[in-house]
């Protein structure tokens, strides 16, 4: 090795492990999050509460795609509620990770609140002094709709069959795909099924009324969502979130031609 000058090394090393987006970047990929206006009393039995609660959220994560907690204090005023929901092709390491970025996340954004919620790509949280526990919510709180692909009956045609395939099945986490198509939708493990299946119905019609022909759509409903993509769309537009995969991609094939030109 110590004859190879040391800018063709690094060249060698970027074609070894070029700097791609891995899959546990995707799954951090911050989605949505909104905060209480309440602010809670700094040092209050609610902050500890509140605390205890948000650990315990991140341990559960090890073993367990969903989870609710309530913490109870000396009064009324010092309950918590809280629940988190992991996407249902996690691996548990990977749900614990993202819901350990999430706690972390609500806890930047939302300091001093008495309630938050975040959304990555692999796992929800959710928190509360007021109980949303058991609650179907279909308020649309994120919609994306992808550039349009022009009508093309066959592609909109998978996706209706993709999209109705998720309708159709039951579950808390379905996922389908058709040719060039992948569908996935997830409900909040605290709804029953019917709950459930309400709350896809609702977000499929909206992704397929408000996303048109568009080659991705992601119809993010209180309590559940649903997403589409064809042909990878989501990947490689990735307009949302905090995409950094396709720059360190682009300043790698930089370097590469510098590299290359200079040898
Ligand atoms: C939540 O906390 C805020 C601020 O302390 C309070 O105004 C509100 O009434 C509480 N809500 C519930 C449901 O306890
Ligand atoms: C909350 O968790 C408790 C204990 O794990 C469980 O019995 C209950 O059904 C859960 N409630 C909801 C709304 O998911």
């Amino acid at each position: 090795m110590s004859k190879i000058p040391l800018p063709f090394s690094i060249f060698l090393s970027l074609i070894f492990f070029p700097p791609i987006i891995t899959p546990s970047s995707i799954i951090d990929s911050y989605l949505y999050g909104g905060c209480t206006q309440q602010k809670y009393t700094p040092a209050s039995p609610y902050e500890a509460n509140l605390n205890s609660l948000l650990t315990s959220l991140v341990n559960s994560a090890t073993f367990s795609t969903y989870n609710n907690f309530t913490m109870v204090g000396g009064s009324q005023q010092d309950v918590v509620y809280g629940l988190y929901q992991c996407r249902g092709d996690l691996s548990m390491p990977d749900c614990a990770t993202c819901v350990a970025r999430a706690v972390t996340k609500a806890g930047d954004m939302c300091r001093g609140s008495c309630g938050g919620a975040v959304q990555l790509d692999g796992c929800y949280v959710k928190y509360d002094n007021a109980t949303f526990l058991g609650v179907e919510d279909k308020v649309v709180v994120l919609k994306q709709c992808g550039p349009s692909v022009g009508y093309n009956p066959e592609g909109m045609g998978s996706r209706d069959a993709v999209l109705g395939g998720l309708a159709g099945s039951g579950g808390p986490f379905r996922q389908g795909g058709s040719g060039e198509v992948r569908g996935m939708a997830q409900c909040v493990g605290d709804l029953s099924y019917g709950e459930c299946q309400d709350c896809v119905s609702e977000a499929i019609s909206k992704l397929k009324s408000d996303c048109g022909t568009a080659d991705y759509g992601d119809m993010f409903l209180g309590k559940c969502y649903a997403r589409y993509s064809i042909g990878g769309a989501h990947q490689a537009s990735k307009a949302h979130g905090k995409a950094r995969g396709p720059v360190l991609l682009i300043v790698a094939l930089l370097l590469t031609i510098i590299l290359v030109s200079s040898l």
